[in-house]
């Protein structure tokens, strides 16, 4: 059975990006940046997850405003870095997993998420950046495949953080109903605090910031209730961002262990904020994920008939 074991929350910003494909990596501005993600590297690359799921937002790269998806799952078997105006960035092309994310789909949907499913994107700096923070810089590919799932919050309405968070704890149960072995480690993206144009432009809150992080940690519910106006008028109009953290943390467990955190300001417009969230339960499959649920009985009985019909494909597929 797959298994969630841990949740990443990483800020994304387009000039952490072009300090690394410029080489300023150890100028003094960005080390101080890139230096809190040392130990995550290496947590990555021992924790070697099978798939990352990558929570993040599209800034009119793949999407414009033309037409929004609120949640976008990648359903292909590759997303090519976009053209975000000075060429692609010069990374890997991300490999998805079409098998494992045609699975989220087909679960959260029957479990009455209805995402858009996409089978040809391009993936921008919202993408890239935390890959490259998370995974370093390969030359030729990524380490794991990446199932990304985008959310809109560049127009509004973006959704809510409860929705968020309700969405990340339906990946869960998708996630765990897939029968093969697979270790999933899911990012959530964006933010912290910042805006980046009006009156407000260079906004940033790092009290805020840090009570959500600590909030994230250990009282996530609570920052369900944070309505989209505090968003914008404690975070700035791009703090919004942060909802997509709730998704990655729904997808955890309710306990778990934070085993890292780092917060610097600023990164171009931004602050920078970064966490890692292990959760408790080993990836052993030891314990009965239906049996556990907390969703009412019409719910579980809904998603049991839906899980039931997914296994029946998956089984049908293997003969
Ligand atoms: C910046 C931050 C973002 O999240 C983004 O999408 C674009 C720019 C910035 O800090 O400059
Ligand atoms: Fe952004």
């Amino acid at each position: 059975m797959a298994k969630i074991i841990a949740g990443v929350g990483s800020s994304h910003v387009p000039a952490i990006g072009a300090a690394l494909d410029n080489g300023k990596t150890e100028e003094p501005y960005w080390k101080r940046v890139f230096s809190g993600f040392e130990k995550s590297k290496e947590w990555m690359a021992k924790t070697k997850p099978d798939v990352a799921i990558v929570v993040y937002n599209d800034h009119a790269s793949a999407f414009s405003v033309e037409m929004i998806p609120t949640f976008a799952l990648g359903c292909a078997a590759e997303f090519p870095p976009a053209d975000e105006g000075w060429g692609p960035r010069p990374v890997p092309v991300v490999k998805g997993h079409p098998a494992l994310a045609a699975h989220i789909a087909q679960s959260v949907i029957l479990d009455e998420f209805d995402l858009t499913i996409v089978n040809k994107m391009e993936v921008d700096h919202g993408l890239t950046v935390p890959m490259n923070l998370l995974f370093g810089q390969p030359k030729d590919a990524w380490p794991c495949p990446v199932i990304p799932l985008a959310v809109n919050v560049v127009m509004y309405p973006p959704p809510t953080g409860h929705r968020c968070y309700m969405l990340g704890k339906a990946l869960r149960r998708a996630v765990e109903s897939y029968p093969e072995d697979l270790k999933v480690v899911i990012f959530g993206t964006g933010g912290l605090s910042h805006q980046i144009s009006g009156p407000r432009a260079g906004l940033i809150n790092s009290k805020w910031d840090k009570s959500f992080l600590d909030n994230l940690s250990k009282d996530p519910k609570k920052l369900t209730r944070i309505p989209h106006l505090e968003y914008m008028r404690e975070a700035g109009a791009e703090g919004i961002e942060m909802v997509m953290w709730l998704i990655m943390r729904g997808a955890r467990d309710d306990k778990g262990d934070e085993v890292y955190r780092f917060y610097t300001v600023p990164a171009s417009n931004t602050a920078v904020g970064h966490i890692i969230l292990e959760n408790a339960r080993k990836a052993s499959g030891t314990r009965k994920v239906a049996g556990k649920s907390k969703r009412g009985s019409a719910g579980k009985s809904r998603q049991a008939a839906a899980r039931k019909s997914i296994h029946r494909i998956a089984s049908k597929g293997k003969r």
